[in-house]
Parts: structure tokens; sequence; C-alpha cells
């Protein structure tokens, strides 16, 4: 569910008409709906309700503190997996003890600030990283809760090998069979209470199953820690939940708590808490990207569309191959897509490569693709574009990163300012002489 509609012929956001939004904002812009963001916050927790899961937003995902603070005033909690991003949930009012944190290479001073700040759960993916949390605690005359990130070796489904990371020889997480040494080992340690399995199997996972293999695994590791003496409070499932990307082929939220529920009901019926940690299924379907034609070419047979986003603004297609649906803002002879599916069995579509002007020959943003007939200035939005978009965005080419905008009914407000040049020099030095 989301709230990006055709009315009239247009799309709008909420009740807003993403023509004005362009008009106002210019473009590349990222446009994000506030009910749509809330809403799928809501029915997670809600499918989830039986176990009464404390969700972290993962904040890697669409880290906006008018986001962040959003979905902190819900209820939810962060998943961070840097410095920068514990500062951003710190800064968006995201309480400490609802902070979890990921990471394989955190840094001393990372772990310094996660300690200080009084998070909820650090999740430790190697056993040095664990002897470090313990001297920096102690240091900082502090006591912190820990979880280790287990690698249950577990492939996903429909996940690429870019993003999987719980199959073995994988550089996240601990190997099972070394996790029961870790916790022999935190006895030992006076500043850290070792207490938690935490586990992230990779994203998207388009199938609940593997969510289910690895959690009995975790489940089977959980019963030989506790005949060894240790005390588990917390297991977090990680993220992964896939979005909807092509109308029909997520899996919703019921589907992936239907096969995880039963298997944590026993668990939490003792005690337990359980975390999640989701991101994509939360903020893709909640944002889009508006882009505009800027020129259109013919290139060897191909008809080229040129617009004003390229992978500095929107890698995922040049770096992951993956599918974003794309339609014009005002389509023309008013050709609402039935779907949000790659070849809408429509009359009237042409084939276009819709490219970006950076200078890279993967700069596409789809290649073949079937859309109602463009003209040059045409507004086009990218959809499910609130995932990994704006995250991901870079100055290559110093290119300047888009504009954030949040709509909620009716209204729209910036949250965030297309960069300026100024903003492509600010963090470099005075030439010899000079001021900028
Ligand atoms: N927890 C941990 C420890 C993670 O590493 C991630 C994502 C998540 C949670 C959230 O996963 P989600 O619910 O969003 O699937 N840039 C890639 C995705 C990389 C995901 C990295 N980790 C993309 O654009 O597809």
């Amino acid at each position: 569910m989301d709230r990006f509609d055709y009315h009239d012929g247009v799309l709008h956001c909420e009740e807003v008409n993403l023509e004005d939004v362009a008009a106002e904002y210019g473009t590349p812009t990222y446009v994000y709906s506030r009910d749509t963001f809330r809403t799928h916050l809501a029915d997670l927790t809600a499918a989830f309700a039986e176990l009464d899961p404390l969700v972290c937003y993962a904040v890697k995902t669409c880290g906006n503190l008018h986001l962040l603070h959003e979905l902190g005033q819900a209820g939810a909690g962060a998943d961070v997996v840097s410095g920068g991003e514990l500062h951003r949930a710190l800064t968006a009012g995201i309480p400490a003890e609802r902070i979890v944190f990921a990471g394989v290479g955190k840094s001393e001073d990372e772990l310094r600030e996660a300690v200080t700040a009084g998070i909820g759960c650090v999740n430790v993916e190697s056993e040095s990283e664990l002897e470090l949390l313990d001297r920096v605690a102690a240091g900082a005359g502090r006591t912190v809760r820990a979880a280790i990130r287990v690698n249950p070796d577990v492939e996903g489904h429909g996940t690429p090998q870019k993003t999987t990371t719980g199959t073995r020889g994988s550089k996240f997480g601990v190997d099972l069979e070394r996790v029961p040494g870790l916790f022999a080992r935190a006895i030992a340690l006076s500043h850290v209470r070792l207490v938690g399995l935490h586990m992230h199997l990779g994203s998207p996972i388009y199938s609940p199953e593997p969510y289910v293999r690895a959690l009995t695994r975790l489940l089977d590791l959980l019963a030989k820690l506790n005949a060894d003496g240790h005390e588990i409070e917390l297991i977090n499932i990680g993220g992964g939940f896939a979005a909807d990307y092509e109308t029909g082929l997520a899996p919703g939220w019921d589907a992936y708590a239907a096969a995880i529920v039963p298997l944590l009901k026993p668990f939490v019926a003792n005690g337990g808490r359980v975390v999640t940690e989701p991101g994509r299924s939360i903020a893709a379907n909640a944002g889009v990207l508006l882009t505009r034609v800027r020129y259109l070419k013919d290139a060897g047979g191909h008809r080229v569309a040129v617009v004003d986003a390229g992978m500095t603004n929107m890698i995922r297609a040049a770096f992951y191959d993956s599918f974003h649906f794309m339609w014009p803002v005002r389509p023309a002879g008013a050709l609402v897509p039935p779907s949000r599916s790659e070849h809408p069995r429509l009359a009237g579509l042409h084939r276009y490569d819709v490219a970006g002007p950076i200078c890279e020959s993967s700069d596409y943003l789809a290649r073949d693709r079937a859309l109602p007939s463009l003209a040059e200035g045409d507004l086009i939005c990218l959809f499910a574009a609130g995932a990994y978009g704006m995250a991901m965005a870079s100055q290559y080419n110093s290119s300047l990163r888009p504009a954030e905008v949040l709509v909620e009914g009716a209204d729209s407000r910036l949250i965030r300012r297309r960069d300026t040049y100024a903003d492509l020099v600010e963090a470099e030095l005075a030439l010899p002489g000079t001021r900028f």
C-alpha cells in the first residue's frame, strides 16, 4: 500500500499534485509520503503484534532527520551501522535505549560513542570487537548490553549476491559454531553483558522460508547456550522484508509474520524480547524520485530519453540491475498504468532507454522500457525509490544531490535542500592565498 496514485491523469502523492512539487522544488527530487511511512510502520508492527517486537528502523535505508523523527515519534527505534548514523538517530530524537548498532568494522571511537550514549544493544561481529567493546566500556565506566551477530549460513530468496550477508564465508557476523566460545569468554568480561543473538540474512528476501531456516538454527544455538548456563534475553531477526517494486512480487508482512511468530512465541512467553530491523519494506514504497526528460535522441535504433537524474541520484539500477517501475507524471493519452509491472500490455507504448547525465556507460535508470510516448520536458516518476535512493546518492561528476520533500495530506515541505556548488567544495581547504 502506498499513497502515490493518479487522479485526473496526473500522479499525486497523498493530495499533492507532483507536477506542482516539481515546479516548486525543481528536479531531480525525492518525494516521501508521511502517511505511507507511518502506515508501513504500523502495519508491520501489527503483523508481529504477538511478539510485541521493538522495531528498529534501519537508518541506512533513508536517513533524513525528519523521517527518522516521524518514525521515532511513532514508536520506532533505530538500527545504525556507523557513528554517523548513531548521530542521526540521536539528533532525530530517537531514545538511545531503542538504538541497536551493527557493523563489521566499528571503530573504537564509534564504540565509545555508543556506550556513552547508552544505546540498547551493540551487535558484535567478531571476537576482537567483543574484547574492544569491554575495554571501551570499562574506560567509560559503563556496562553495555551486547548481542552476537550470528552468521546462520542461510541463503536469501531472490536476494542479489551483492546484498547477501548470511552465508558462510561472508564478512558479516560470527560462524554458528564459534558463538558458544564468545559467550564463554564474555563471562570474564566485566563491562559487557552478552545477552542476545542477532542475524541479518540479506536484503531483500522474497520469501519467509529463509527466516524459518535461520531462526531454527538460532533457536538450536540458544538451547545450547541455555544448557551452558547463558541467559538469552534478546533475539534480533534483522531486516530484509521485501518491498513492492513490481506489483504482486513481495510477500506482505503478514506472510513473514505467519512463519516467524510461531517460532519465537515460546521465547517471548519466557520473557524474551524480539527486535527487528526493517528498512526497505518501510521506506521503499513511501518515496519516489521525480526526474525530467532533458533530451530525446536516437542512438543506433534505440530511443533514448536522457533525464536529469542519474546513477549519482539513484544508483540501484546501475549497481544491482534493480528494476524500478517508471511512468510519466502526466502520461500522454492519460494512460494510467494498471499495475507497477515491467511490461504492461497496453497499446500505444514505446520502448525507451532511460539514461542519466553522468559520464558512465552504466548510467541508466532503465533499458528497453515500455512507456507512454515521451516529450522533452516531461516529468517521469521512478517509483519505490524511498529505500537506498537518496541514502546512496553521491557527488560523482560533481553532481548535486537532490532535494527531498515530505508530503503530508495536501501540504508539501522541503526536508533537505538540493546541494549547491558551494556544498561541493565546502570541505576542501582554500587554495593557498585565497578564500572561496
Ligand atoms: N539490518 C542490518 C544489519 C542491515 O545490514 C540491513 C541492510 C538492514 C537491517 C535493513 O535491511 P532491509 O530491511 O532494508 O532489507 N543498498 C542495497 C541494500 C543493502 C542492505 C544493507 N543492509 C540496495 O539498494 O538494495
